[in-house]
């Protein structure tokens, strides 16, 4: 079957996601770090978590080498780092605040949750690379609404069915 781009696209797009800033450390101690709706949970004992991140990214490179990435879950109130982090090869961290836990990937204040993670593998994923970390300190918010991404806009969580 012939899927056209634009209908995929489209149909991918209706399936209503959070929104992270997946970010890491190089060696010479550069911060790395990437808008993602691609992250997912994969396992919970051991505790695996993914993202994906496409073969065009300028960062591609950086993540592989890295061995580890943090997953920051985004608040309603995040939406002007996500459109920062969104934007390619820019200087995304000049003013932007962080802490570093284990694995020295910049962890996010403010967000919903928290990952740190070692990258356990990655895996071919068509013109993306799929990152297989296994979370090795985490922390999470019990109050807090998160930042949505709907059909190709930000959008807000409404009320609980
Ligand atoms: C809401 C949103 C979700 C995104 N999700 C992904 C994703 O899951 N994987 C990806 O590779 N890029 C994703 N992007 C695009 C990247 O954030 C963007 O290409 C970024 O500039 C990559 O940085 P780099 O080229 O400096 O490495 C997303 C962008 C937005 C706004």
């Amino acid at each position: 079957m012939n899927v056209d781009p634009k209908s995929f696209r489209a149909a991918l797009g209706s399936f209503a996601t959070g929104v992270t800033i997946v970010t890491s450390i190089k060696a010479d101690g550069s911060l790395l770090g990437i808008t993602a709706s691609s992250f997912n949970s994969v396992s919970l004992d051991p505790p695996l978590v993914l993202f994906s991140l496409a073969r065009g990214a300028f960062s591609l490179k950086d993540f592989q080498e890295a061995g580890c990435f943090a997953i920051n879950v985004l608040s309603e109130h995040q939406r002007d780092l996500s459109n920062l982090f969104a934007k390619a090869r820019a200087d995304k961290w000049s003013g932007v605040a962080y802490e570093t836990w284990e694995t020295g990937a910049p962890i996010l204040p403010g967000s919903l949750a928290n990952l740190d993670c070692r990258t356990r593998s990655t895996h071919d994923g068509g013109d993306h690379v799929i990152f297989v970390g296994e979370v090795v300190r985490m922390e999470a918010e019990a109050h807090g609404r998160p930042l949505l991404f709907f059909r190709g806009a930000y959008t807000q969580i409404g009320d609980i069915l």
